[in-house]
């Protein structure tokens, strides 16, 4: 039996916080394992489309590389890369392009938004959106058909995205032969989405995040920024609802859940709760912190690593990018 293969891509801009963290990068990290082929990249080509800052990319990129390996990826088993560093994917975007229809990419949300947003402003339909982001999924689809992903982890804004990858790699294979295998999106309702600072969604767009690796000053100065009720020490608080009470499960093992919800039945104080929180998270991160800073220091060892992800990674882009190209009469004469 071949093993599924699970690819996801993380676009390089901002600084990884909390959410992503419980969200994304913790669960993937942990689901590498031998009964699967993982593949973990940074979508520096993705993050073009949303930012015009050569420093922001870079400085993302090398903060997003240091995070996954300082929470120990273990490179050895999952195939972990920077996109712009394997040109196949490029390559097979224009094939793919030519394959799609324009009425599927008119369809996609993050395009629709961009334009629904102008009209609204009273502004050109079209103002500020970028070839790069109307063809977005399509640079998506290719990340994703390049390595032949059964499986693909994503949040649910994304789903439409890996569902055009499934069209695209559908009519390719309608047209050319079987080449593709159709990706299926994994939507994963276990895990948590984190709420922020002032309790909507933890994320960078609301500026209400807690980075992932804030020095441990820092982050108890933010944990004591998370808004909460004027409930006083001794009434009983609602941990449902409660933002401290969601971060906590987030990290807590259940019989420190049960004894948080004890504690908030019993009037814990906002400050003692949000003391305790600080040093539960504090625990799961002081080590990876500590290597990530390490990390950062040493940009070169970080480097390397993709490197060498990026060899193993066109160990397999390049021969699918031959097979494409036969299929389509790109071919020697
Ligand atoms: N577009 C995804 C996001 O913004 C990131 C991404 C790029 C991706 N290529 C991918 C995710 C391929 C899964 C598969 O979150």
């Amino acid at each position: 039996m071949t093993k599924s293969r699970i690819l996801t891509g993380i676009t390089t801009t901002g600084t990884p916080h909390l959410g992503n963290y419980v969200g994304a990068i913790r669960p993937a990290i942990r689901s590498v394992s031998d009964d699967s082929q993982a593949f973990f990249f940074l979508a520096d080509l993705h993050a073009l489309i949303k930012c015009q800052d050569p420093e922001k990319i870079q400085q993302s990129t090398k903060e997003i590389a240091a995070t996954w390996l300082a929470l120990g990826l273990d490179t050895d088993k999952a195939v972990f890369y920077r996109q712009s560093d394997v040109p196949e994917i490029s390559e097979l975007n224009w094939v793919l392009s030519c394959m799609t229809a324009k009425g599927l990419m008119n369809r996609a949300h993050a395009y629709k938004a961009a334009v629904d947003q102008n009209v609204a402003d009273g502004l050109d339909a079209d103002s500020a959106v970028t070839m790069g982001l109307f063809s977005y999924p399509v640079l998506m689809a290719a990340d994703i058909l390049m390595f032949n992903a059964s499986d693909v982890p994503v949040g649910k804004d994304q789903i439409q995205h890996v569902e055009m990858a499934r069209d695209i790699a559908g009519r390719f294979n309608h047209h050319f032969g079987e080449v593709f295998v159709q990706p299926q999106a994994r939507v994963d309702d276990n895990v948590a989405v984190l709420q922020g600072l002032d309790g909507r969604k933890m994320s960078k767009s609301y500026n209400n995040t807690i980075p992932l690796f804030l020095p441990e000053k820092k982050l108890r100065k933010h944990i004591n920024k998370i808004k909460t009720n004027l409930l006083e020490p001794g009434e009983p608080k609602d941990p449902d609802g409660s933002t401290v009470f969601q971060l906590w499960q987030a990290f807590a093992t259940d019989e420190q859940c049960e004894q948080m919800r004890q504690a908030f039945a019993d009037g814990i104080a906002w400050g003692e709760a949000k003391k305790q929180l600080a040093d539960l998270i504090n625990e799961e991160l002081a080590e990876p912190r500590e290597k990530y800073e390490q990390l950062m220091a040493n940009s070169s060892d970080i480097e390397a690593v993709l490197q060498q992800g990026a060899e193993k990674a066109r160990a397999l882009s390049r021969p699918l990018l031959a097979q494409v190209k036969a299929a389509v009469g790109i071919r020697p004469l």
